[in-house]
């Protein structure tokens, strides 16, 4: 609905507003995302969830629904001084005629982040900006229904306008989540969690993708939705046939899924792994602990990806992954912290094969 028309060649100034639900995974994720798909960008802005690049709009519009934190992509037409004169001035002198044409419908929204620009009203400015931009365009405001949606956006000490082009669908996750799939388990993690570990081991669609501790299949299923040829593994039985039935619910054909033992893998040239091993809480590290289990896996992983190809494993924060990580031979490209509940932070670590 908020598509742009216009085809434009030249590298556009693309905004990204991310989720604010973590402060280092959703800027990662997108870097993850963007490189994953080869799409060429530069950043050159940032303040709190808003992230202005140097990108093609074609090229990244279609990307933008795989981050499990991407709320929110446009192409930036306005970048100014917060007060109205200067936003006046900017508006007045920017190619703004190019993405509205007179017969189509708009609406402005402004958003504030970080509760920047206090002197400046947003419900004033959206006023004030819906009849610049019909004064500029001549086309029509439309609140309820409209053809094009412009987003003026307060962060830091600048002003931006940007026309929508993607947005997040409202709980597009609620369908996924543990307790709605046939099987649950108490060891899951998030789908969000999920999704954005996978980006994170830079998968895309084709890529052979494995994850050596499938349990119910939570991270299987994010892999499988992007397009990856996925393969399972668990020690458990009934873990593996809890992802196949999970994956079939939404009709996901993993390419296998073996009961075996994540210290002894029977694939070779993976190119990408996201896992959480147990951690002898929620799930069984079958009498042994993380740390030993980690020992002995890593080693194996480095062995089982392609070269470059990159693990993203949780742990929990204190077990000494990224040491155990580095004697198996990976570099630690990247690495996070997720609290969970008072007694588990989970480390996520993103670690490249040599
Ligand atoms: C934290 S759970 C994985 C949860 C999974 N990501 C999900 O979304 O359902 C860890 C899993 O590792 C399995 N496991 C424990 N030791 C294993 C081993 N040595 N090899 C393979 N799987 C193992 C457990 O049975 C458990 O299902």
């Amino acid at each position: 609905m908020f598509a742009s028309r216009f085809n434009m060649d030249e590298p556009t100034r693309v905004f990204l507003v991310l989720s604010g639900e973590h402060p280092t995974l959703p800027l990662a994720e997108m870097r993850a995302i963007l490189d994953a798909n080869r799409i060429p960008f530069k950043i050159t802005g940032s303040f709190y969830k808003l992230v202005e690049i140097q990108a093609e709009m074609e090229a990244v519009k279609p990307i933008a629904g795989r981050g499990a934190f991407i709320d929110e992509v446009g192409t930036e037409i306005v970048h100014s001084g917060p007060t109205i004169t200067e936003i006046d001035d900017a508006v007045k002198s920017s190619d703004l005629s190019r993405y509205l044409p007179p017969d189509e419908s708009f609406s402005v929204r402004v958003l504030r982040f970080g509760g920047v620009s206090k002197e400046t009203s947003r419900v004033k400015l959206e006023g004030h900006l819906g009849w610049l931009i019909h004064n500029i365009t001549r086309a029509k405001v439309d609140l309820e229904n409209p053809q094009r949606l412009f987003h003026g956006l307060l962060a830091g000490p600048y002003f931006h306008l940007g026309l929508v082009a993607y947005q997040r669908p409202a709980g597009y996750v609620a369908s996924r989540r543990p307790r709605k799939r046939p099987v649950f388990h108490p060891s899951t993690m998030t789908p969000k969690l999920a999704r954005s570990m996978v980006n994170l081991s830079r998968a895309i669609g084709g890529t052979t993708f494995l994850d050596p501790f499938c349990g119910v299949g939570g991270i299987l299923l994010e892999a499988s939705l992007l397009g990856c040829e996925v393969i399972g593994m668990d020690a458990l039985r009934r873990m593996i046939r809890g992802s196949r039935r999970n994956l079939k619910y939404f009709q996901m054909d993993p390419s296998g899924l073996i009961r075996g033992d994540a210290r002894n893998i029977p694939v070779t040239r993976v190119e990408a792994m996201a896992t959480d091993p147990p951690y002898g809480t929620g799930a069984s590290t079958l009498k042994s602990t993380t740390r030993n289990i980690l020992k002995d896996f890593l080693p194996e992983a480095n062995s089982a990806l392609a070269k470059a190809g990159r693990l993203v494993v949780a742990s929990p924060l204190g077990t000494g992954t990224p040491d155990i990580a580095e004697s198996a031979g990976f570099r630690v490209a990247d690495r996070h912290e997720v609290y969970v509940h008072r007694s588990l932070t989970r480390e996520i670590l993103v670690l490249e094969a040599n």
